[in-house]
């Protein structure tokens, strides 16, 4: 991930749970847990777990789940959403690059979820990203990538979203924008 995009991200960590909808969440765990389950899968490691509410919803699924991100702001919110959700899943800052370092213990699922993939812009980072992951993945192990159709949203001209807002208990108002830039 460039400095940019990390620097959005640590300044952005308090608001990114307001500015994307939930709705989200609704498709893509009951796809995973399918997966899971097929799979007999009893440990996750999600690589890029943001604020972590995909690991915290597999947690309260009753799966064993670690999280980890490059931004130490994502994981501190990932932190404190575990504790306002009650579990007790482990968060630490990690490159998905650089696993091994920092995991000395195999999953039997790795997830890479909500387009975080696309963060490495060239060949090479994203095969180092996918090696590092097979490195902490049993053998057999699932590893699941989820990344965002763009070339459907090019098709598609999909541009603009829907304007999203929320209000914060001191009074003030947040408005969130999001516009694809082609
Ligand atoms: C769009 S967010 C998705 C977060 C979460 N998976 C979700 O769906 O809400 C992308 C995340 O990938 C993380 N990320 C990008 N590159 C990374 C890397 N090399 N190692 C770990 N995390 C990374 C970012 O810090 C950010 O939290």
């Amino acid at each position: 991930m460039n400095n940019n995009s990390l620097q959005f991200y640590e300044a952005f960590a308090s608001k990114y749970d307001v500015m994307l909808s939930n709705e989200r969440y609704q498709k893509i765990i009951p796809f995973c847990k399918k997966i899971f389950d097929e799979n007999k899968v009893k440990s996750i490691l999600d690589c890029a777990c943001g604020t972590g509410k995909h690991a915290i919803a597999f947690a309260q699924l009753g799966f064993r789940v670690e999280g980890c991100d490059l931004s130490s702001e994502m994981v501190q919110r990932a932190k404190t959403n575990a504790v306002t959700s009650g579990v007790t899943t482990n968060f630490v800052q990690a490159d998905f690059k650089k696993l091994p370092e920092v995991f000395n213990r195999k999953f039997d699922c790795i997830v890479c979820i909500g387009n975080s993939l696309t963060h490495e812009l060239e060949e090479q980072g994203v095969s180092t990203a996918l090696k590092s992951m097979c490195k902490v993945l049993v053998e057999e192990g699932v590893v699941i990538v989820q990344i965002r159709n763009i070339p459907k949203l090019i098709r598609d001209n999909t541009r603009i979203f829907p304007v999203r807002h929320q209000k914060e208990t001191n009074g003030e108002l947040n408005l969130f924008f999001y516009v694809l830039d082609f």
